[in-house]
């Protein structure tokens, strides 16, 4: 028998760990809508720290596995768990170190903006709400509305608000669905910068996007999704946007 010592054991560094508990795990995910597959044997780890975009034409099931990644719908087959934990019974505290950005902004219309950023902040016991939703609403530039109700916002607004309600508590895996349609050009540089410093600051983002060359120029690697299936998986710096665009295609 080998007698495992302290001295014979090294100790995994910071990034073996990282590495050994990928944020998401998914292993032969798959979802079925009445009768249709809409996601079909999805298996990936995205590793912790990682930038990760997901391509794919409509109906490819993007946002669909967003979602179940969220675990806002679950899978009708296969497993998946979130920094380790399994997603079938995710404790309160795993829910809070995800964040999402949907379709739908969850905000409150009749509320203004400011009071939506404080609700959301003290629901997740975010330390001094009040500057950090200051904060959020300059980084979104919208400060000067900071007291204007929703339901006034035009769709932009809605969306950089919603943008900001997301990380409010500073998610450590952030899904994002399109987190730039609808923005104007100054946004969305504002938008990818948030995103930018959440990744160097060590968290997890995944986003679906449909402009190829954005997408290979912000993320560390991009995956295409079609029909629910996994057509590509590269690193960013190795891709060539025409062929990605052409696996979009199908
Ligand atoms: N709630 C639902 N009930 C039934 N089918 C659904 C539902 N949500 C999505 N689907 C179906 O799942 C498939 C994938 O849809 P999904 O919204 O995930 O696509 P997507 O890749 O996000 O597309 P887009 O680029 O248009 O946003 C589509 O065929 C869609 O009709
Ligand atoms: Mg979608």
């Amino acid at each position: 028998m080998i007698a495992i010592t302290a001295e014979s054991v090294t100790p995994l560094t910071d990034a073996e760990i990282t590495t050994a508990t990928p944020a998401v795990r998914m292993r032969g995910l798959s979802k079925r809508y009445d009768e249709r597959w809409v996601l079909r044997d999805i298996t990936l780890d995205v590793p912790t720290g990682s930038y990760l975009a997901l391509l794919g034409a409509n109906g490819a099931g993007k946002s669909t596995l967003l979602h179940t990644l969220a675990m806002l719908s679950p899978a009708t087959r296969g497993e998946l768990s979130l920094f380790g934990e399994s997603a079938a019974r995710p404790s309160p505290a795993l829910r809070a170190r995800l964040g999402m950005i949907g379709h739908q902004p969850m905000l409150y219309r009749d509320l203004s903006a400011i009071e939506n950023l404080v609700f959301f902040g003290k629901l997740y016991d975010v330390s001094r709400p009040k500057q950090r939703a200051m904060d959020m609403l300059e980084r979104v530039g919208l400060a000067d509305r900071a007291l204007s109700v929703v339901k006034t916002f035009s769709r932009g607004m809605v969306q950089r608000l919603s943008i900001a309600r997301a990380l409010m508590h500073a998610p450590e895996l952030l899904l994002a669905d399109e987190p730039f349609s609808g923005l104007d050009v100054p946004s969305v540089q504002a938008v990818s910068a948030l995103l930018a410093e959440l990744h160097a600051d060590g968290k997890t983002v995944i986003l679906t996007n449909h402009d190829v060359r954005q997408s290979l120029e912000l993320a560390q690697r991009v995956v295409v999704l079609g029909r629910g299936r996994v057509v590509s998986d590269r690193r960013a710096q190795d891709a060539n946007a025409d062929e990605v665009t052409r696996e979009v295609i199908g």
